[in-house]
């Protein structure tokens, strides 16, 4: 139940508090909540008391004279990230800016901190990047990162990188509309941003490592986030070979900065599950996080029983990742039409390329051992040459084993929550995860880790679609339903992100 005032819930377990926001028909016909417009959260966190510091407009790749990362680098990849790509404007004036990534309800509820040595340019400090006015503010001066690479139980590569970004969610900004289920929100939304992120970095060269296991409170403490209403939910290291913050001595004191930050609106609710979610999966000391690390695990792939489709050619021609991500914008209709096999091949190759996480075990590089903690299942309702039908992708073999052929158009459409979406899509794209065995192996920090790494998998779906010229959107899902309807090879499995993929009902972007 939302109060107004915070109230303490004992913390919670992943698996329970996933269990507890599933969709169901009943769940959502029985949901008394409704939209209080008068009370809608700003999108943006400004500090109201400090000045912006402007990054450059100027979106190319830097050149700093050493090769090392400067501020240049650092707004491309802001902006790519997390900066405002479009601007609507409704006839009675108001503004509603688009970002770089997909959101649900365009509620933008993800905050980036960035704490760095001296850069070209930048002084070392921890500072906010504020989209509203693509500027950073600085909370402190000084290099931070040794607090960070501390909390992680001295990951090596935030000791290592010049610049680290923190990502944190405010609640209150998405649970207006989403409830308590906007806890799930908190990683789909890192997790598309952090899937553009990852491609600008990797086709900038930019080594880019991201960090989901460390001790909660050293971090939220160094941001001065309100714990209640903010927290962190991951770190991603940029860069390489810079001088190593000595984590051995104690770290500078942290001090409350008790900055002032413009209301989010009239009233802010409180849906206490989310807080005892976070409680639940939070780490409670950098030991605690580098045990976490050492927990993670190869999945053992089951055989294959289906009969296989094998990925051929992708696409000769894509668009470069800053025009797809500048082009991109969620789909709000699909006409059914065929799309290629050869997008389909880029869009599975996509959401399995390699992910440098803390999450992702090295070992046991058997062949049929995937790295991944989600599975790809997929609705094939209108690719060339490929049988309508269910389908889960298998990387070992780069090939689509065929699960159940037949029409699935109206099955698609409901397990979306009805909406015509999913159904008039060309294929569905579903990210599953058995949650059990995550969270066995690597607790409910485990489950953090599954449903980020689901996101950024989702919005690289995203990516890739809007690369071949088609269109996406994120949806929402009836959750058991969906794992019914998969199974018997998904059972046990929980959602944790849908990406349908078409041909847009209106302006597909051309390629090139
Ligand atoms: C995880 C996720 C789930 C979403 N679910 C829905 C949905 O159920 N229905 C819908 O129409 N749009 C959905 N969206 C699309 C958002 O509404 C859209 O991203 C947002 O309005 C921002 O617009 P843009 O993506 O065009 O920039 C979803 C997006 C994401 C990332």
């Amino acid at each position: 139940m939302p109060t107004g005032a915070t109230h303490q819930l004992p913390p919670m377990d992943a698996l329970e508090y996933h269990q507890r926001t599933k969709h169901s028909l009943y769940s959502i016909q029985t949901d008394p909540h409704y939209l209080d417009w008068e009370n809608q959260p700003l999108p943006f966190k400004v500090y109201s008391t400090l000045e912006g510091i402007p990054l450059p407009r100027e979106l190319n790749r830097g050149a700093s004279a050493s090769g090392a990362l400067d501020v240049q680098d650092l707004a491309r990849l802001l902006y790519y990230t997390a900066g405002i790509t479009k601007t609507k404007v409704f006839p009675n004036g108001a503004e509603h800016h688009f970002r770089a990534a997909a959101c649900t309800g365009a509620l933008y509820h993800i905050d980036i901190y960035v704490a760095c040595t001296n850069l070209p340019s930048l002084e070392a400090g921890l500072y906010h990047f504020g989209p509203h006015d693509f500027a950073l503010r600085r909370l402190r001066r000084g290099d931070w990162r040794g607090v960070i690479a501390a909390a992680t139980g001295a990951e090596p590569s935030i000791a290592d990188a010049p610049i680290t970004l923190l990502f944190t969610s405010t609640f209150w900004r998405n649970s207006w509309k989403y409830q308590s289920r906007a806890y799930r929100h908190c990683y789909w939304d890192s997790g598309t941003m952090l899937a553009n992120l990852l491609g600008v970095a990797a086709a900038d060269d930019i080594a880019a490592r991201l960090v989901v296991g460390f001790a909660d409170n050293p971090i939220n403490e160094l941001l001065d986030v309100d714990t209640e209403k903010e927290v962190s939910l991951a770190c991603v290291a940029l860069g390489r070979g810079h001088q190593t913050p000595d984590t051995t001595s104690p770290a500078p004191p942290i001090t409350p900065l008790g900055l002032e930050t413009t209301p989010l609106s009239g009233e802010e609710l409180d849906y206490s599950a989310i807080r005892a979610a976070h409680a639940g999966s939070s780490l409670a000391s950098a030991e605690a996080a580098r045990l976490w690390r050492e927990s993670s695990f190869r999945r053992h792939l089951p055989p294959v029983i289906g009969s296989l489709h094998r990925l051929g050619e992708e696409p000769s021609e894509r668009l470069p990742i800053e025009k797809t991500i500048v082009r991109r914008g969620s789909a709000r209709s699909f006409v059914r039409k065929l799309i290629s096999q050869s997008t389909v091949s880029a869009i599975a190759r996509a959401a399995f390329t390699d992910i440098d996480a803390d999450f992702r075990s090295a070992e046991g590089d058997q062949p049929t051992a995937s790295p991944t903690l989600n599975d790809l299942y997929l609705i094939c309702n209108a690719v060339d040459g490929l049988a309508s039908g269910t389908y889960v992708y298998r990387p070992d073999e780069d090939a689509l084993e065929l699960l159940r052929s037949g029409d699935c158009r109206g099955d698609a459409g409901h397990l979306d929550l009805g909406q015509s979406l999913a159904a008039d899509a060309s294929l569905n794209c579903y990210l599953m995860s058995d949650l059990d065995q995550v969270c066995d192996r690597m607790g409910s920090r485990g489950y953090r880790a599954a449903a980020i790494e689901a996101a950024i998998m989702g919005g690289r779906i995203y990516l890739a679609a809007y690369s071949c010229g088609l269109a996406a959107t994120g949806l929402t899902f009836f959750d058991d339903d969906v794992t019914h309807f998969f199974s018997p090879h998904a059972a046990g499995k929980g959602v944790m992100f849908l990406t349908a993929v078409g041909k847009s009902g209106k302006n597909t972007p051309s390629v090139g």
